[in-house]
């Protein structure tokens, strides 16, 4: 149901600063495809330079970043934030698939490209012929890596307790040795990941630790050594080592004090008053208990809405929070907009950023959503048109 909002504070808009202000859809100001396209991300490209800087200035120097720009630099479009990120002082890319590894091509060398996600014995040809870094689990894939004839750069990856990828500690020195002694391979890092360095301090320590201890036992050069991801770095400064691989933090998410990167907008197509008993959406997971207007913005759960905002959370509209009614629909949502003076069709609606004095966070929509800021910027789905400003 909608919760009572404030009363109308007429001097609201005026207050509001044109440069962050998106009260109605202005052809002659966006793109020049508006007209077609009624959902859109803003990217912010100088945050993501900024935040990267701010991420190296918390660490020790000379730690270097490798920035995690994987699933699409989490709904941000990944080689636009690559290059943003190398102007903001990373020097590696951290993916997770070879598909991602080659969109990558030109912007930096191959082998400053980490491939991290699990690959198979039949992609070792693929992998090494790319000339990027691979992460390297098992025998079976260092085995296949060795045998494509190409020389290729392994990050050996110990298991500490993440538990999906990685050599047990037990058998790390065996693989590190067979990875020094194969001729096509160069033992160029060693890594691990943390599973809970945002709220498990003590697992975190207890893996940095196992860490270390197989580091210092594998009797070969391990290469550059990485373990954190954004909350590591951020926690853990002093767990740093030779790298961080952060990606979150670059985006403006979860690390206090970055900037968020990405806004996520729409517009109002249909404005309209229901009375008392009247439903709306799928399902009539809403019903109105007196006069209210609802406006229906085009943008749905194929764009990233999840369905579990149904009756949860708000949406931005002319500078003010406007609670979403009702079930999310493919390609449309409603939200109750009685409190918000004069809306009408073509206002622009903010799910993801700022409007005025409102903002709305990646993390607060995952709250609303029942997941966290990454499934929520990943959910960003291809109709969702990306625009960038330097
Ligand atoms: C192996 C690995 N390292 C680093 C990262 C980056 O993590 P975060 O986005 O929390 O910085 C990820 C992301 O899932 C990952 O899978």
């Amino acid at each position: 149901m909608s919760s009572a909002r404030g009363a109308c504070n007429a001097s609201h808009s005026a207050r509001l600063a044109p440069a962050v202000r998106y009260p109605v859809l202005d052809s002659e100001r966006l793109a020049p495809n508006a007209r077609l396209s009624l959902r859109w991300a803003d990217v912010d490209l100088a945050a993501v330079r900024a935040n990267c800087a701010r991420i190296l200035e918390h660490l020790p120097k000379g730690t270097r970043l490798l920035a995690v720009v994987k699933a699409g630099g989490y709904g941000h479009g990944a080689v636009q934030v690559a290059r943003a990120a190398i102007d903001g002082g990373a020097t590696g890319l951290a993916v997770a698939t070879l598909e991602e590894a080659h969109a990558l091509g030109g912007l930096i060398s191959a082998r400053d490209i980490l491939v991290m996600g699990g690959l198979t014995q039949a992609q070792a040809p693929d992998a090494a012929a790319g000339g990027w870094s691979i992460g390297v689990s098992s025998r079976e894939l260092a085995t296949a890596l060795a045998g494509t004839g190409h020389e290729v750069s392994v990050h050996l990856k110990i298991d500490t307790g993440m538990g999906r990828f990685g050599s047990a500690p037990a058998d790390a020195p065996d693989l590190a040795r067979f990875i020094d002694q194969s001729p096509g391979l160069d033992l160029a890092g060693t890594w691990t990941h943390f599973a809970s360095s945002e709220s498990d301090d003590a697992m975190t320590k207890a893996q940095f630790a196992r860490f270390t201890e197989t580091v210092a036992a594998l009797g070969v050069d391990p290469g550059m050594r990485h373990a954190c991801n954004s909350m590591g770095a951020h926690n853990h400064p002093d767990f740093a080592l030779d790298a961080v691989r952060c990606g979150i933090a670059i985006y403006g998410c979860e690390w206090p004090g970055t900037q968020p990167a990405l806004a996520l907008r729409s517009v109002v197509t249909h404005v309209k008053t229901v009375d008392a008993g009247d439903t709306v959406g799928y399902g009539a997971k809403w019903k109105a208990t007196g006069t209210h207007r609802v406006a229906t913005v085009a943008i749905g759960y194929a764009d990233g809405v999840h369905r579990a905002r149904s009756n949860r959370g708000d949406v931005i509209v002319r500078g003010r929070r406007a609670p979403l009614i009702g079930a999310v629909s493919m390609d449309a949502i409603t939200l109750d907009v009685t409190d918000v003076p004069g809306v009408q069709t073509g206002d622009v609606a903010t799910l993801i950023g700022a409007d005025g004095d409102e903002r709305i966070t990646a993390e607060e929509v995952g709250e609303w959503s029942g997941t966290i800021s990454y499934e929520v910027l990943t959910s960003i789905g291809p109709r969702v048109e990306r625009r960038y400003s330097e």
